[in-house]
């Protein structure tokens, strides 16, 4: 992060701690149970995910020539590809015979056999051979390649919009987080999976309203991130909204050490140690500070409003472990163990939201992040249901 930034954000996270209070919203926010359920507003979040820059990708998943990675995303299976010049693709995984999808999986390969009648397809999606080629004489294969998906490579991720022929620019996306998010170096960060791009029962925004608030912390995450020096301060915490992005924070100091701190030169302030933050990147990315690597995570609405799909990992600057932590892949390892403990919650809030007979769940005043995240979707889809009381 941008040191000026760091600088003015220890400043706040300096005065939460002392006053041990959050940054608060206004109002509490009433979202009414429709927000979640209705049909209408499904559809328009599925056209926002499907027009949106995704980071599917770490460009570390796919580092070298010929590497190829296969993941869901909106409902798509979706190929993503490094090609020999080093230049990374998307496409969609179907073939152009009868549909089936050639790639499974993730490796390193020059070309692609369909499983259903071997036809194959080279890194760059084109469609190189078939059994039977004389059967299909006088057809040009160079109309046959597989879809590309406009990407883009950038700030370590391979970003792709999942609608053919859209354009894509990420840095008018990520707007005036662009800088910040490149501060992060994540291009020279390794991935290690925790999920894979799994099912929950649980309707989308549900999910994201976990993502956005460290209360549940203490009761749901015993011997993960509870163990975290921040769990101490879950509810002190700072929010700012970057048109429909968010970042939010907290101290990773405790109220004892804030005289100590002001008492130090603004030079010597180790912003980096002192905070830790939170990017929630529209529509459905999260990048989250955690000890020495960084929570790399999308999440994106299912096939029906009670359904959403998430994957999560850990991005590390560092092969091995920094002294007296643990190493990248326990760190992953411990991550899966934590969605596993919100995954219970997470999919009966679903249930609760698509029977309950109460009107509207209510966001605390507390709970800034997530009336940001929701103010966030309602505005992009105009959806104009949200109450404040
Ligand atoms: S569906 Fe792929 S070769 Fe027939
Ligand atoms: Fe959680």
């Amino acid at each position: 992060m941008q040191r000026e930034i760091g600088i003015a954000l220890m400043k706040r996270a300096l005065d939460i701690m002392e006053a041990q209070r959050p940054e608060m919203a206004e109002s509490h926010m009433e979202v009414p149970l429709d927000f979640y359920n209705d049909e209408t507003v499904a559809e328009k979040e599925r056209e926002l995910f499907e027009t949106s820059p995704l980071a599917l990708v770490a460009s570390s998943e796919i580092p070298e020539p010929h590497d190829y990675l296969v993941r869901s995303a909106v409902g798509r299976s979706v190929l993503l590809t490094r090609d020999a010049d080093g230049e990374a693709h998307a496409f969609l995984n179907y073939c152009r015979h009868r549909g089936a999808e050639p790639v499974q999986g993730c490796g390193n390969a020059r070309s692609f056999t369909c499983p259903y009648h071997a036809w194959s397809y080279d890194i760059r999606g084109r469609l190189v051979g078939m059994p039977h080629r004389d059967r299909f004489e006088g057809l040009d294969l160079s109309r046959l390649s597989l879809v590309e998906l406009p990407s883009e490579e950038r700030h370590g991720f391979l970003w792709v919009v999942v609608r053919p022929g859209a354009e894509i620019d990420v840095a008018a996306h990520l707007g005036e987080l662009d800088a910040e998010i490149a501060s992060l170096g994540c291009a020279n960060m390794g991935y290690y999976s925790a999920l894979s791009h799994e099912p929950l029962a649980s309707n989308w925004k549900s999910v994201a309203e976990g993502l956005l608030e460290g209360l549940h912390v203490p009761y749901v995450h015993p011997g993960t991130f509870a163990l975290n020096p921040q769990a101490a301060a879950v509810d002190i915490a700072f929010f700012d909204s970057f048109g429909p992005h968010i970042r939010w924070g907290m101290p990773m100091f405790g109220r004892d050490e804030v005289a100590r701190i002001r008492a130090t030169p603004e030079e010597e302030w180790d912003p980096a140690a002192s905070i830790g933050c939170i990017w929630w990147i529209a529509p459905g990315l999260l990048i989250a500070q955690e000890l020495y690597g960084l929570i790399y995570a999308d999440l994106c609405p299912g096939d029906n409003v009670s359904e959403a799909f998430f994957r999560y990992g850990w991005l590390s600057p560092t092969a091995e472990a920094p002294e007296g932590f643990s190493s990248p892949a326990e760190m992953a390892a411990r991550a899966a163990k934590a969605v596993r403990q919100d995954q219970p919650v997470w999919e009966t809030c679903g249930r609760g939201l698509a029977r309950g007979a109460h009107d509207a769940t209510l966001i605390g005043r507390n709970e800034k992040g997530v009336q940001l995240m929701h103010e966030s979707v309602a505005k992009q889809i105009g959806y104009t249901g949200l109450r404040y009381c």
